[in-house]
């Protein structure tokens, strides 16, 4: 399936004829109708789709041109049949949705109840994470938490001063005490310090974990239940511990980096002036780092394989900067490290798991197996659920590919040893306190 959103029918003209599995977003509907716009339905003779980038009319202060925001989403989803052969990818759910109740967000457990998120960390990637999570208006409320007093409690508050310029209605708030995230279903952590020019990801081991634990502990006690998204560097040694400190079962602790990663890739293929990013379907899987593979045979541009689009030597020099994005603009920013496109990536996360959207995205999990990987964290095409992971799912990797994801697990598994060294290592596996 894919989206056609408000800002496909703004750059349609008279009339948007739909294909065969394109949906058209509430939002869409509404715009459509607001511009008289005539909707063909797919099979009905009419114009195609424009293929051309949308132009959406600019944002004004009294209406920001957030749909068209949410039509740029990158498309690093996977919709692989229940056969197991794969078809490209789809985009990512938009937030315009949920918005107009397009897709009915339920509770975690798929009761009515809408679910409950949370924020640690309200620096820069937490706190754009949690105004995305609110905008998506999928949220009973978004708790946002900061060790320092005062300012996640002051950017709550500034996010929902604006929360009738933008349209959404999902209550915000901040604290520096963790039991505020009482009840969540889905908690996000950003909590820790980011690179510096000249760090590696490797260089915020110790400080990151001591950080992790405290934060780990606090969650542990006053949300049991919820399912975890770790952001904070490095992020498989992160997201391992994450798991240790809390002892939640593996499926309700995902990393975040192949969405970023995959995002990544296909905005520097739209650089190419060959397609836009949302038009390329590809999954950055291995690694946060110099172990990531994106393997090509997987990527496409519309449903063309990227391997007919582009040569080899450009396709190379794409997958070799996306490793080094985050670097490229931790150097150019010379304080801080990369936030707008975390952020978008760790609230969609969390947005495809309370919508149950069954996408295929790539996140940091335990492999348990799958691709012969058995131990370590690793980033592999996953489908979630409303409670974290429901199956990773195996993709016909050529042998090339696999022996590089292969070979970056263990890299990951090494690292993921020496973090026994830590002051602040788990001293055992924490027992799996809490279900599922
Ligand atoms: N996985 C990824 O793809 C990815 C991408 C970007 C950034 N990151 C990582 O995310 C983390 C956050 O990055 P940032 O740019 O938002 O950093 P930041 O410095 O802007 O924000 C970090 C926030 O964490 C807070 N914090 C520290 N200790 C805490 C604790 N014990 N409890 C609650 N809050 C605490 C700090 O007060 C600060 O506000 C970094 O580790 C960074 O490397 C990961």
């Amino acid at each position: 399936m894919s989206i056609v959103t408000a800002a496909d029918v703004e750059a349609a003209g008279a009339r948007l004829q739909l294909r065969p599995g394109q949906r058209l977003t509430p939002l869409a509907r509404d715009r459509a109708k607001e511009l008289g716009v005539e909707i063909v339905e797919a099979g009905a003779a009419a114009p195609a789709v424009p293929t051309a980038p949308s132009t959406s009319p600019a944002a004004t202060p009294m209406q920001p041109a957030k749909d068209a925001s949410a039509s740029a989403r990158p498309a690093t989803s996977l919709a692989a049949s229940a056969g197991g052969s794969t078809r490209p990818f789809a985009p990512l759910v938009s937030g315009a949705m949920y918005r107009r109740n397009g897709l009915g967000p339920q509770g975690a457990n798929g009761g009515g109840r809408r679910p409950r998120a949370g924020v640690v960390g309200a620096g820069h990637v937490g706190a754009m994470a949690a105004l995305r999570l609110a905008e998506s208006d999928l949220f009973d409320h978004v708790a946002i938490v900061d060790v320092v007093p005062g300012l996640a409690a002051g950017l709550a508050l500034d996010m929902w001063h604006g929360a009738g310029l933008y349209g959404f209605s999902t209550p915000l708030s901040g604290s520096d005490d963790l039991s505020s995230l009482r009840g969540c279903d889905y908690i996000i952590i950003t909590a820790g310090k980011p690179r510096q020019p000249g760090m590696t990801r490797t260089d915020l081991t110790a400080g990151n974990a001591a950080i992790m634990k405290s934060v780990c502990e606090g969650i542990r006690q006053h949300a049991p239940d919820a399912t975890l998204v770790v952001v904070s560097n490095p992020l498989e040694e992160m997201t391992h511990l994450a798991a240790q400190y809390t002892g939640f079962a593996q499926s309700r602790v995902l990393g975040m980096a192949g969405v970023l990663d995959s995002a990544r890739f296909c905005a520097l293929v739209g650089l190419t002036g060959k397609a836009r990013p949302q038009d390329v379907r590809a999954l950055a899987l291995g690694s946060h780092g110099p172990e990531m593979v994106i393997p090509l045979s997987q990527a496409f541009v519309g449903n063309a394989p990227i391997e007919s689009v582009l040569d080899a030597s450009t396709l190379s020099a794409i997958v070799e900067r996306t490793r080094e994005s985050g670097g490229e603009v931790v150097k150019l920013l010379k304080t801080g490290s990369a936030y707008f496109s975390p952020a978008e990536s760790a609230a969609a996360m969390v947005r495809i798991m309370a919508s149950g959207s069954n996408e295929v995205i790539a996140a940091c999990v335990r492999p348990q197996g799958a691709y012969g990987l058995t131990d370590a964290r690793v980033g592999l095409p996953v489908r979630l659920d409303r409670r974290g992971l429901k199956e990773v799912v195996q993709l016909p990797l050529r042998p090339g590919e696999l022996q590089a994801l292969r070979e970056a697990a263990a890299r990951i598994a090494q690292r993921i040893e020496e973090l026994a060294q830590l002051p602040s290592a788990p001293s055992a596996p924490a027992p799996a306190a809490a279900t599922a």
